[in-house]
């Protein structure tokens, strides 16, 4: 790599300014997590960064494929810059990420969107630089969607969005084949970063400052089987626990059939760890979670819940559930409505089942029409709005430690997250931003609390 890296930056050395390149992920934090790090390397050779599209020398869409829609919309995007590219044909576009590993849309790219240059997966960002120095100098369409079987170096830092708070990766891929998920083709199997490597970037962060870290991984709670010293998921955050310093800890997202009582006890054990998780149901039915491959029952999933506010009263949970996965019935559905009734989730986040390409559940035949589906999720989202209006109100009175992160629409009014993952909203000046406040909660919404900052 660093030879191709040394010829890119001699090729845009000889340009008047500094190239720019504009990156912008769409997706989860961990593809969130991957552009910090193509930004970290586009640095390294050569580019500066910039937010304004326009003045662009290189776009770089780092795709989600989770659900059609992410698709639908890069796109859209990408047909757009078409004309950008006819105004100014030394722009290079690229498209990177989960959907760009999936050869179909390759070639779909290739046949319909000509304005696009480089195209590379999930396996090839360390062959960025040999990628982009093939349409410097050759001026034809790179493609690299092989599984390389390394993951980005551990030598590139990232260019991060925010001082304050960070993502960190402690594993790649994912080995569970979930029917609906498209993520075990796009991002392969399951890599863990060494320990070494984690709490070096863990405290090389939180020593500049940085107030809460988020561990990421497809399945964290599987972390480190793979590992030439095996380390489990709990030992791994009982060493981030004890780095020195001011920060909080959260990780995402653990998987339910992985979840174990000592996993809970670490969380209550250690102070730095939020008492919150965000735990992926995805169904209330064991029929459906069945056929969706997830490995656990409705019952064990409650287990786990009941464990937690055993310990902790209040333990928040936050999670993901899919609505109308193939042949989803009434009765599956109300199952699903019941354990969000008796869990009390803070935060949900819903979708409505979307057939990927290549995955198990795409060749169901499905009975279930669209419009069922779409009361389904309205009725849902109408359960939570009431679950949290009425649960929310158990903060009203208490004080809450708040990250605060930017000024509302509101001149004046800040928002921020709890630890408990929840949006909290109060006074302050801008010199809040980026950091931890204990605010006494003075009234509960049912999307926000709002309070008043004591110090
Ligand atoms: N359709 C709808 N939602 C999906 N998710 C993953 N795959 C699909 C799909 N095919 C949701 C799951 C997962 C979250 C990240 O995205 O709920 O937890
Ligand atoms: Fe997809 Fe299941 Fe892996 Fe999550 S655990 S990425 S839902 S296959």
């Amino acid at each position: 790599m660093a030879d191709f890296k040394d010829r890119v930056r001699k090729i845009l050395s000889k340009k008047e300014t500094p190239p720019l390149c504009f990156l912008h992920s769409f997706g989860c934090q961990q593809n969130v997590s991957d552009g910090e790090k193509i930004l970290g390397l586009l640095c390294e050779i050569g580019y500066g960064v910039t937010n304004d599209i326009s003045s662009a020398d290189l776009i770089i869409y780092n795709t989600c494929a989770v659900r059609e829609n992410a698709e639908l919309k890069i796109y859209g995007l990408v047909g757009n810059l078409k004309h950008l590219k006819e105004q100014n044909p030394d722009v290079i576009i690229g498209i990177c990420g989960c959907m760009a590993q999936q050869e179909h849309v390759v070639e779909k790219i290739k046949k319909t969107y000509k304005q696009v240059d480089l195209i590379f997966g999930t396996f090839a960002l360390n062959e960025l630089p040999r990628l982009l120095y093939e349409v410097l100098t050759e001026r034809k369409t790179a493609v690299d969607i092989t599984e390389h079987n390394s993951d980005i170096s551990e030598e590139i830092k990232a260019v991060r969005s925010s001082g304050f708070k960070a993502g960190v990766p402690i594993m790649y891929g994912c080995n569970n084949f979930c029917s609906y998920c498209i993520v075990p083709y796009v991002r392969g199997r399951e890599r863990s970063r060494t320990p070494e490597a984690i709490l070096k970037e863990v405290k090389e962060l939180t020593d500049s400052g940085c107030k809460e870290i988020m561990l990421l991984g497809q399945n964290v709670n599987s972390y480190g089987k793979t590992l030439e010293d095996p380390v489990s998921f709990s030992e791994l955050l009982r060493m981030i626990n004890d780095i020195d310093g001011d920060f909080k800890i959260r990780f995402m997202s653990p998987h339910p059939k992985d979840a174990t009582n000592e996993l809970i006890d670490t969380i209550i054990d250690c102070d730095k760890i939020c008492k919150h998780m965000h735990l992926p149901l995805q169904s209330g039915s064991n029929r459906i979670l069945e056929a969706m491959n997830r490995r656990y029952t409705a019952e064990k999933y409650m287990e786990i819940v009941n464990y937690a506010r055993s310990r902790v009263h209040d333990f928040s949970f936050s999670t993901d559930i899919i609505v109308g996965f193939p042949n989803e019935t009434e009765e599956d559905f109300r199952e699903t409505l019941k354990i969000m009734r008796e869990v009390k989730y803070d935060n949900i986040f819903s979708f409505i089942y979307s057939k990927r390409t290549g995955t198990k559940a795409a060749l169901i035949e499905d009975k279930t029409t669209d419009e069922e589906k779409g009361r389904r999720m309205r009725e849902l989202l109408e359960l939570q709005r009431e679950i949290s209006s009425e649960f929310f109100k158990r903060f009203e009175g208490r004080t809450l430690d708040v990250l605060f992160e930017s000024e509302t629409k509101n001149k004046g009014v800040f928002t921020g997250k709890s630890d408990e993952f929840i949006i909290v909203e109060a006074k302050a000046d801008s010199s809040v931003i980026g950091r931890r406040k204990k605010v006494k909660i003075t009234k509960a919404f049912n999307w926000a609390l709002q309070g008043e900052i004591i110090n």
